[in-house]
């Protein structure tokens, strides 16, 4: 099939509809100043505009019919409406047929030279149907590393690089905005999504949404940095009333986006499902307008997420411009509203020019012809290379890795070694033309794989999956995932055969999560069952007693439990989910061809209860004032059904590290740490002043002192003085990562610190204030290797921003204080 061109769709519609057809004396866009065009519009053209032209994909009949509301009256499936004219339902057949597999779009009315916007997921890459009716032709993205695999490169060169050829895909397949990057904060690691987040840390989260945002937006299609804000959990996530200080929003869940924002300019934002303090942020003009246009200076638009929110003309009136899906009841909702005199028209005018300035910035309104043959080889070299760089040595006793120069032949132990797990589940996922399994990695990087184990795990997965439920995650039992099985038993006697027929032993850890719901505390999730900890005893046990070593690879989206395990085998490699070159990235790593240097962006913790959310996630019911609510279970399953449900953060802003370290609590592996195969010397450690006068510049030399070469991400902290607030111990300011430095080379690198470094978020007065007194520096290799400090002063207590008041909750919030 020839790839569709949006304009000649267009065309070919102006001729088909002859009711939108009439009058070829409309103004153009693109030819006419947007008011005059919107001035020209119908109510009802408008109306249409502003609503999304719904959600339609294939699912299987038995899964409709489960779907809470049921099938056709659930709101994802709407069935066709007829009220708004043949000619609107032609437009929605012709759109699907674009990019098939995109999550939405935009109304188009060819009459005014108002093309289409289409919109596709998601944060790892390009989401659309590789395959199409009535053509052998493919059309595979490339699955690239997960976000928090990316933040854990602390290189947002790469970062930007990876977005460029995502952008590229974007591009290529003709889609407009990619549905990502996603970036709210992973406050508690069984957030079910977090895999398709950064980091705990607010400023990483901003610098790679930033980064990766320029990458994308730079081959010339655009971003919606997702879901603001404070979306931090599935469980409820259509109904969670997320209550929260003033404070804790500023400086940790609404920063990251503040960054974004205002480094980055993402032509979109998407509001998430969520209420902050009561108000759904799809409906919050403090959100929408004060924060992110008055404060920020954001020039998108906003669309819902999908079904977010409740009221459309409370979200017109806030400022939440483009409702996703959409459906028609929703057009005639605002339609009456105008009508009615409940909603100005001047409100549908503002959201509609701001709709209307992105869509001329798209490829198809510029005239671009896309072609369906991205370079997806150039692309999976980008990403193979991507991945080797956010993996991150967690242990490496006695230099078991990379394997030693006899090392040929390797026993792969663990399910996931032969069903790698790319990405997770749900509209983050990618459909990849292939994916790298472990063992077919190490054989391109020349090594020999136990065959007979591979048979063995083979058939045992077949088995297992024959009669594996279907996943509990609604979302990803609709995609068809094949969630991982149960980890066979490893006796001590296969341990010892393979030990005595190989060199070394893999053993892989699998954790696959997403959209739909969160994670458990338990065994099998954040818990390494008793067979796995039972695998990774006997076969370390018996490796070493052939004087072999023993490797554990951890294929996982999210934070887990290592504290109770982590002693036995040699090495620990934290390879996250690493994208459809996963085999081949490890092999790289495993062999030394690539020397990792990925660190934490995010804290291991020694056990679930010392999360500082964690008997506050993922809250609770609340009474409702509707009986048929209160029905509702508690038992978290979330994905349509509105729960009348609660969260407070009572941790405020001791996310992450800024609790570990204020509260005195070890975590298994701190913010901020990862080894390598080499290791680095930090010297001459200089500031450019020692007061600080509006900016400062700190440098700083980083050697490579040992035998191979490799890359250090070097980590610049500061603590602040006591004020009149409490502070964290010390914050992530800036950061940056040497190139790949030969033994013996040193690289300088440079870090700025700026008014806001300094500064935290006074309530009272809505004001950034950095006090008076002395800061001090610190340079990490970790938050908790610290090799240089020096200290600056600020002579007078400096207002850095006076922002608006916003988003405050009903009563103040109560949250836990160090000592
Ligand atoms: C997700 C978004 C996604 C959208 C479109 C929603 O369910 O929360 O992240 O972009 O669907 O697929």
């Amino acid at each position: 099939m020839k790839h569709f061109h949006k304009h000649l769709l267009l065309g070919a519609l102006l001729l088909m509809l002859s009711s939108h057809w009439v009058n070829a004396q409309e103004p153009k866009l693109g030819e006419e100043p947007i008011s005059k065009v919107i001035s020209a519009m119908t109510l009802q053209q408008k109306a249409e505009l502003v609503i999304g032209t719904g959600m339609h994909f294939e699912i299987p009949d038995s899964i409709k019919a489960k779907l809470p509301g049921g099938g056709e009256n659930s709101p994802f499936f709407q069935a066709p409406d007829t009220t708004l004219g043949k000619a609107y339902n032609q437009m929605l057949d012709e759109l699907q047929k674009i990019v098939p597999g995109a999550a939405g779009h935009t109304a188009m009315f060819p009459e005014f030279n108002i093309s289409t916007m289409v919109l596709t997921d998601g944060p790892a890459g390009l989401r659309i149907q590789p395959k199409r009716k009535g053509t052998d032709q493919t059309y595979y993205c490339t699955a690239f590393p997960i976000a928090t695999l990316l933040a854990s490169t602390w290189d947002k060169d790469l970062v930007t690089k990876v977005g460029e050829a995502m952008g590229n895909e974007v591009l290529e397949y003709g889609s407009d905005v990619l549905l990502a990057p996603g970036m709210n904060i992973q406050r508690n690691p069984l957030c079910g999504r977090n895999f398709e987040y950064y980091s705990e840390d607010p400023f990483v989260t901003g610098q790679m949404a930033a980064s990766m945002v320029k990458g994308i937006q730079s081959e010339g299609v655009g971003t919606s940095i997702k879901h603001f804000v404070a979306n931090n959990q599935e469980t409820n996530r259509l109904s969670v009333n997320t209550i929260v200080s003033e404070r804790a929003l500023r400086e940790i869940y609404l920063e990251g986006f503040r960054i974004a924002v205002e480094e980055a300019n993402p032509w979109t934002v998407m509001s998430s499902y969520n209420k902050v303090n009561g108000t759904y942020t799809s409906e919050s003009g403090d959100l929408l307008t004060k924060i992110l246009r008055d404060d920020w200076g954001f020039k998108g638009y906003v669309m819902t997420d999908w079904t977010g929110g409740s009221d459309v003309i409370a979200q017109m009136e806030a400022g939440n411009d483009l409702i996703q899906p959409g459906n028609p009841k929703q057009i005639h909702e605002i339609i009456d509203a105008v009508k009615s005199g409940k909603l100005d028209e001047k409100v549908l005018d503002r959201n509609i020019a701001r709709i209307l300035k992105v869509l001329m910035m798209t490829p198809d309104f510029k005239g671009f012809h896309h072609t369906d043959k991205p370079d997806l080889k150039a692309h999976a070299a980008i990403t193979r290379k991507a991945a080797t760089d956010g993996m991150i040595l967690l242990k490496n006793n006695n230099s078991a890795l990379p394997f030693a120069g006899n090392v040929k032949n390797v026993a792969a132990f663990g399910n996931t070694s032969y069903e790698m797990i790319t990405g997770g589940t749900g509209s983050g996922d990618v459909n990849e033309a292939y994916t790298i399994s472990l063992t077919d990695g190490l054989k391109n990087d020349g090594y020999i794989t136990d065959a007979s184990l591979k048979g063995t795990y083979e058939s045992y997965i077949k088995d297992e999956r024959a009669h594996q439920p279907k996943p509990k995650n609604i979302l990803a039992a609709m995609m068809g995932v094949k969630m991982p099985v149960a980890e066979m038993n490893v006796t001590p006697e296969l341990a010892k055969d393979m030990a005595a027929k190989t060199d070394v032993a893999l053993i892989t850890i699998g954790r696959n999560s997403g959209e739909g719901s969160d994670r458990s505390a338990g065994p099998g999730d954040f818990e390494l069952t008793n067979t796995e900890k039972t695998m990774i005893k006997n076969v370390t046990d018996a490796y070493h007693a052939a004087g072999k070593k023993a490797i554990v690879i951890l294929n996982i989206g999210g934070v887990i439990e290592t504290a109770s395990w982590r002693d036995i085998p040699d090495a620990i490699l934290l390879a996250w989910q690493p994208g459809q070159e996963s085999g081949n990235s490890i092999a790289d790593v495993l062999s030394g061809k690539a020397n990792p240097s990925g660190k934490l962006a995010v804290t291991f913790p020694m056990k679930y209860a010392d999360v500082p959310s964690s008997d506050n996630f993922p809250g609770h019911a609340i009474k409702s004032d509707k009986p048929a609510d209160n029905k509702a279970d508690g038992s978290g399953f979330s994905f349509m059904r509105r729960v009348p449900w609660e969260v407070t953060y009572h941790d405020g802003i001791y996310v992450g590290y800024r609790y570990y370290d204020a509260f005195n609590v070890k975590p298994a592996y701190e913010f901020g740490y990862g080894l390598s195969y080499t290791t680095f010397e930090y010297s001459n450690l200089k500031l450019s002043s020692d007061k600080f006068d509006g900016q400062l510049t700190v440098t700083v030399d980083v050697k490579n002192t040992g035998k191979v070469a490799g890359q250090e991400a070097v980590q610049l902290y500061l603590s602040a003085p006591k004020g009149t607030i409490a502070k964290p111990v010390k914050e992530l300011k800036d950061f940056g990562k040497t190139r790949s430095l030969k033994p013996g080379e040193s690289q300088t690198l440079t870090f700025k610190l700026s008014p806001r470094s300094l500064a935290s978020f006074h309530t009272d007065s809505s004001e950034w204030i950095a006090d008076a007194g002395t800061y001090k520096v610190e340079i990490g290799a970790s938050s908790r290797n610290i090799r240089l400090d020096d200290t600056f002063s600020l002579d007078k207590t400096l207002m850095v921003k006076k922002v608006t008041k916003a988003l405050a909750p009903a009563a103040p919030v109560k949250e836990i204080k160090p000592n």
